[in-house]
């Protein structure tokens, strides 16, 4: 299991999950940020401290946010940044980049 950032995330980028994660597993994408699901402990600090409720549980991802389980992990793939499990983000692992699906998505 891993906790996963869904669609509210998009063009927001709070940030408030990031200095909260004790394994440095959240990753800034270009319109959102992404949980590396090999790297997360499944605390659920960040689920607390999400202004926007933006992150799950994989098991208990909204129907119309599914999609974004495999974007968070897909984003660490060849098809996206390529990274794989870095071990902790900081300044290079920040990417313009996003999973294909949330680049499809219209601008809020
Ligand atoms: Fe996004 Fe919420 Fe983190 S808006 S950056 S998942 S605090």
């Amino acid at each position: 299991m891993a906790y996963v950032i869904t669609g509210p995330c998009v063009d927001v980028k709070d940030k408030a999950c990031v200095p909260v994660c004790p394994v440095e597993c959240i990753y800034e994408g270009g319109r959102m940020l992404y949980i590396q699901p090999e790297e997360c402990i499944n605390c659920a600090l960040c689920l607390s401290v999400c202004p926007v409720q933006a992150i799950y549980a994989d098991d208990a991802v909204p129907d119309d946010q599914r999609g974004f389980v495999a974007a968070n992990a897909e984003f660490f793939g060849a098809g996206v940044t390529g990274w794989g499990s870095p071990g902790g983000a900081g300044p290079r692992y920040v990417s313009d980049k996003d999973h294909a699906v949330v680049a499809a998505l219209p601008l809020r």
